[in-house]
């Protein structure tokens, strides 16, 4: 039994991006070209942890609670963006340095080096001053940056569908709004009834002045969203399975006191108390917490933190973050936002479109409607191109204030002029009418994962220093349900009938359904470190002894008549305590599966 001890762990960012480059979860891209910042490419080892975190957020988010997933294009037409008011407001504050002409986030330079702490929501004149009046420096060669004009710059990738300049598009900055276009299509999938969730796994772009802290903050990465649809005034969700759920919540009133602090508390407690407003939201907060716990964020350095009024994306009527510290410092994993009926309403109004919900009364109810019907013979020659834009001001003024029309003329503003009109000439109208139900816009939450973010955390967190018979070790404590390799094989040295042996071993377990590494090159220690380095779980390893012990198994089942068998003992090393055990190979891809669904415990066996 190995002798093993912990050593205590300094800040790890710095080891972790060394490890994941020297042991293939992640390196920047293109290095051969000499690296381009802010995109990165998942080696072999990351590659499959993405993937298998991408697998349990679906299992969770989608399947188990019977939402659909859909796979939208990335790169979408102006208008979308026109409509979502990405093009007009998905902006960050740039400072270029005079001296190195590196640009920087100006609100970033300010968080750094003043007490501010939520720069990105001051106007951008007052950032001009705090950085003039703190007498703040480039972060890249230490000129100052005081008079430097700060300007917007919109995030999102532009380029051309097509030839030429004629459909300028923009690669989507969140996969959100590859659902929501497809509403009208979407709630026919759902047979027009609410509530409905539709999730998508996908790449978003974002072309981020100083992308930063490797994959943490990049210009493409991989989000995982949920959109879920409700009608405000009638959905609701069941409580009853989150409400025990234990949370630490940053709340905005504890951030804005002095003395403010995190408090713990249980998601029912959050809701009774009012702390979390909304019930959807809160739903989605109580289940994401185990989730997270499930796949490796340790719940010491977790917390749900809500934005302060200034930090809401312009969509946002609230909105709580999953953040996770690493190395002190609190980084945003995924936002819980309750985004209304902003998107709906605004597609529906660039559109034309409907992304409305029929909602059917109980019983049919009579109402008088004030309606208009226009003589159009009379408004074409007053308005010209403009007559149908005027029927849709009617329209709407007699929905909103029918007493505008209780005079001899009505007065309408069309572009910002004011014009009147005979009330004659509009066919106002005041009729009752019996109405099955009405048409609604949707509200949505919307629960956005950052995969990229989550997958960091997941090894910061795994990350693990210790000493095994007097020798460092590096070692990834991943959970088993997303380590990259849940079992390496190896024959204990060179030898054919080891080799041969170990690769049938590492077939059984394969076809048994696990993820497994075969490995005869170098001594068994080191082979050992290699997999703790990337976090495999188990090891197996094939000695002569297991040979000899098959071989005598045979020669016994021979001699009683039963079907020959290889089922001598084994070695399984348990990567966490390095504790060994000997198990019959026969046993190894039931015992080993059962330990990967957490049916059974190394230490049971
Ligand atoms: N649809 C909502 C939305 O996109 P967001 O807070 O801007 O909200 C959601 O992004 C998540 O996407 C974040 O919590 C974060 O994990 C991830 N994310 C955003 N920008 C990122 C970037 N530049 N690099 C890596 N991940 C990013």
């Amino acid at each position: 039994m190995s002798e093993r001890e912990d050593t205590a762990i300094e800040p790890t960012s710095e080891r972790l991006t060394e490890l994941a480059k020297r042991r293939g979860y992640f390196f920047q891209s293109s290095g051969a070209y000499g690296g381009v910042g802010g995109f990165y490419t998942f080696g072999p080892q990351g590659a499959a942890l993405k993937g298998n975190v991408e697998d349990a957020w679906r299992e969770r988010f989608a399947v188990a609670e019977g939402n659909m997933e859909i796979d939208a294009p990335t790169i979408m037409p102006e208008p979308v963006f026109e409509a979502s008011g990405h093009l007009e407001g998905f902006d960050d504050m740039l400072v270029e340095c005079p001296e190195c002409g590196e640009s920087h986030r100006a609100d970033h330079v300010v968080e750094d080096e003043t007490e501010y702490e939520d720069a990105e929501s001051l106007p951008v004149p007052e950032v001009e001053d705090v950085i003039a009046e703190y007498e703040l420096v480039c972060p890249n060669c230490g000129a100052g940056l005081a008079g430097q004009a700060v300007e917007t710059f919109n995030l999102m990738f532009a380029t051309n569908i097509g030839p030429g300049d004629s459909q300028p598009g923009y690669l989507r900055p969140e996969t959100a709004q590859g659902i929501f276009v497809e509403f009208p299509r979407l709630k026919e999938y759902a047979r027009n009834q609410l509530p409905f969730g539709v999730t998508q796994i996908g790449r978003a772009y974002r072309n981020e002045i100083s992308p930063r802290r490797s994959i943490i903050r990049t210009r493409e990465f991989t989000q995982a969203e949920l959109e879920y649809f409700v009608d405000p005034e009638t959905d609701e969700p069941d409580l009853s399975s989150v409400e025990d759920v234990e949370v630490t919540l940053y709340p905005a009133s504890e951030q804005n006191a002095e003395d403010g602090s995190e408090i713990e508390m249980t998601i029912g407690e959050a809701v009774a108390e009012g702390i979390i407003t909304d019930q959807w939201v809160a739903y989605f907060l109580g289940v994401a917490k185990p989730w997270y716990e499930a796949v490796g964020v340790d719940m010491d350095r977790f917390r749900y933190r809500q934005h302060l009024s200034g930090e809401r994306a312009h969509y946002a009527s609230d909105c709580w973050d999953a953040e996770s510290e690493i190395d002190g410092n609190w980084i945003e994993m995924s936002g819980f936002a309750h985004r209304g009926n902003y998107d709906l309403s605004k597609h529906a109004e660039h559109s034309g479109d409907r992304f409305t919900i029929f909602r059917q009364y109980d019983e049919p109810k009579t109402v008088e409607r004030a309606t208009v019907d226009p003589d159009m013979s009379y408004l074409g020659p007053e308005f010209g191109g403009n007559a149908q834009a005027v029927v849709g001001k009617l329209e709407d003024l007699a929905a909103r204030d029918r007493s505008a029309f209780d005079g001899e003329a009505v007065e309408i503003d069309l572009e910002g002029e004011s014009h009147e009109l005979p009330v004659e000439k509009t066919g106002f109208a005041v009729e009752e009418q019996t109405e099955a139900g009405e048409h609604i816009t949707p509200h949505v939450v919307e629960p956005s994962f950052g995969i990229d973010r989550l997958v960091y955390t997941v090894l910061h967190h795994a990350y693990r220093e210790d000493e095994v018979d007097g020798e460092e070790r590096t070692f990834l404590e991943l959970e088993p349900e997303v380590a990259p390799t849940f079992v390496g094989v190896f024959p204990l040295q060179s030898d054919d009938e080891l080799e041969a042996e170990a690769r049938d071993i590492a077939a059984d377990l394969r076809e048994a359904g696990l993820s497994v590494t075969y490995d005869d090159s170098g001594n068994i220690g080191r082979r050992y470190r290699r997999q703790d380095e990337v976090g495999t779980p188990f090891c197996v390893t094939v000695d002569y002894e297991s040979i000899e012990e098959s071989e005598a198994q045979r020669a016994s089942d021979d001699a009683s008549g039963d079907t020959p068998r290889a089922n001598g003992g084994v070695t399984v090393r348990e990567r966490d305590s390095t504790a060994q055990k000997r198990l019959p190979i026969d046993d190894l891809p039931e015992t080993l599966s059962a330990i990967r669904a957490g049916d059974l415990e190394f230490e049971e066996l």
